[in-house]
C-alpha cells in the first residue's frame, strides 16, 4: 500500500502502515530516514520487552550505533523527572548532534520521545513507531509532544514533527483489552469530527474491531491516520480552529485526567465521557439532533467505554479545571460541539449557565 503523507514543505513526512511493519519494513524505512550517527531506542517497561529486539535489530542492521533507553510504562513517565533522566541517559550513551531517536510505544513514549528529541542539543529527527492504537489513530501524527505539569497536562511542550511514522497493526495484537478500548475513543473522535461516513463503518464493523481482525484494522487506522494528516497540513499550529476539532471531548476530558490523577482514567477513557458530554451541551446549544448524540453515546458504551463521570469527582472543581485549560482564550471556556456526525466546529459562546448543570446531569 502507499504512504500516506503529512504535507508540510520541508518539515513534510511518509506514514507508513502495513500489518507486520515492524518486522519486515522498519530496516529500510529508518534507514532512509535517520541520519548515521548513533540512535537512541526510547521504550517502556511493557513494549521494550515485547518488539524492543526487533526493533533494534533493524536499526542495526542499517549499521547504526543503538542506546537503547527503557522508561517505567505508564502517564507518570510524562513527567520533568522521567524527562531530565531520559536526556541524562542520551549523554551518558555519548549521542551528539548527529544522534536521533525512535519512540517505539504507545502515546506516552511518543510524547517524551518526541519532547525530549526536540529539546536535546536543541534538537535531533525523531522516527515514530506506535504501538498503541491510541497512538498509531492519534497521538504519532501531528507533532504535539509533551509532558505533563502536576496542574496540568500537556501543558509543557512544543510542536515538532517526526521525520517519519511507521505503524505495524500487528503489534496490537499484544495490547491489553482496556488499551486497545480507550485508543477506540480517539478513533471514534475522529470519524464524530470529520467523517460520517467511517462512523457508520465503524458501527458496522465493531465486531471485527474489537476482535483485531487485521483488515479491519487496517481499515480504521489508515482513514483515522489520513484523516489527522489532512488537519495537520491544514493547521498544523491549532491557528485556524481546524486542528482544535480534534479536541472534541478532551475539555472535560482533560479535567478527568487532571482531577482523577493518571490512575482514575486513562486518556481515550476521559475523551469518551468528554466526549457523550460535547454530544450533549451540542444537542442543547449547537443543533446536534439527539439521536445523532444517542449513536455517539452507545457505540462509545458498546466498546466499553465509560459514558458517565464515576463516584469521586466534583462538578465544580471539574469546572475550575476546565477555565483553567490552555485550548481557553482568556476566561471563556471553549468546547469543539458536533453539528452532526461528521461536522464540527469550535465554540466559545457555550453559556456557563449550561456547563455546571450539564456536568451534573453526567454524574453516574
Ligand atoms: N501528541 C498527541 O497528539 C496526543 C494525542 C492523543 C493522546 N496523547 C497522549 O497519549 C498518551 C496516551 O497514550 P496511550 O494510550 O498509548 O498510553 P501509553 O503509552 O501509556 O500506553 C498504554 C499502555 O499500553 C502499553 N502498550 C503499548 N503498546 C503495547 C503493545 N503493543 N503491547 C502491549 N502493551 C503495550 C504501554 O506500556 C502502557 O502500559 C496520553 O499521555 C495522551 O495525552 C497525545
Ligand atoms: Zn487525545
Amino acid at each position: 500500500m502507499p504512504d500516506l503523507n503529512v504535507h508540510l514543505g520541508d518539515r513534510g513526512y511518509d506514514i507508513r502502515l502495513a500489518w507486520r511493519a515492524l518486522d519486515e519494513e522498519f530496516a529500510r524505512f529508518a534507514s532512509v530516514r535517520l541520519p548515521a550517527g548513533k540512535t537512541a531506542l526510547l521504550s517502556d517497561a511493557n513494549v521494550s520487552p515485547l518488539y524492543g529486539d526487533a526493533a533494534q535489530a533493524a536499526l542495526e542492521a542499517s549499521g547504526r550505533e543503538v542506546h537503547r533507553v527503557t522508561v517505567p510504562a505508564g502517564e507518570g513517565s510524562k513527567s520533568f523527572e522521567r524527562l531530565e533522566g531520559v536526556l541524562g541517559e542520551l549523554l551518558h550513551g555519548r549521542l551528539d548532534r548527529s544522534a536521533s531517536l525512535v519512540a517505539l510505544g504507545g502515546g506516552v513514549v511518543g510524547d517524551l520521545g518526541g519532547f525530549a528529541a526536540a529539546v536535546f542539543m536543541r534538537g535531533i529527527p525523531f522516527l515514530m513507531a506506535p504501538t498503541s492504537l491510541l497512538a498509531q489513530v492519534d497521538s504519532s501524527v501531528g507533532g504535539k509532544v509533551a509532558v505533563n505539569h502536576p496542574r496540568a497536562k500537556n501543558l509543557v511542550g512544543l510542536f515538532r514533527q517526526p521525520v517519519g511514522v511507521l505503524v505495524d497493526p500487528a503489534t496490537l495484537v499484544t495490547l491489553p483489552g482496556e488499551e486497545f478500548t480507550s485508543g477506540l475513543a480517539e478513533a471514534v473522535k475522529t470519524a464524530v469530527i470529520l467523517d460520517g461516513a467511517l462512523f457508520s463503518w465503524i458501527e458496522d464493523h465493531a465486531g471485527g474491531i474489537r476482535s483485531k481482525t487485521p483488515d479491519d484494522l487496517v481499515h480504521l487506522i489508515r482513514r483515522c491516520l489520513e484523516i489527522k494528516a489532512a488537519v495537520v497540513a491544514e493547521d498544523e499550529r491549532e491557528r485556524t480552529g481546524r486542528r482544535s476539532l480534534l479536541n472534541l471531548g478532551h475539555t472535560l476530558g482533560h479535567a478527568l485526567e487532571t482531577a482523577g490523577g493518571p490512575s482514575r482514567f486513562r486518556h481515550g477513557e476521559a475523551v469518551a465521557v468528554g466526549m457523550v458530554f460535547a454530544s450533549r451541551l451540542a444537542v442543547e446549544t449547537a443543533g446536534f439532533p439527539p439521536a445523532e448524540a444517542a449513536r455517539v453515546e452507545a457505540l462509545l458504551d458498546a466498546f466499553g467505554l465509560p459514558v458517565r463521570i464515576p463516584e469521586g469527582f466534583e462538578p465544580g472543581t471539574l469546572l475550575e479545571i476546565m477555565r483553567a485549560d490552555k485550548k481557553n482564550l482568556g476566561e471563556t471556556i471553549r468546547f469543539v460541539l458536533p453539528r452532526s456526525i461528521g461536522e464540527a466546529e469550535l465554540r466559545g459562546d457555550v453559556p456557563e449557565s449550561a456547563i455546571l448543570p450539564g456536568i451534573e446531569k453526567m454524574m453516574a
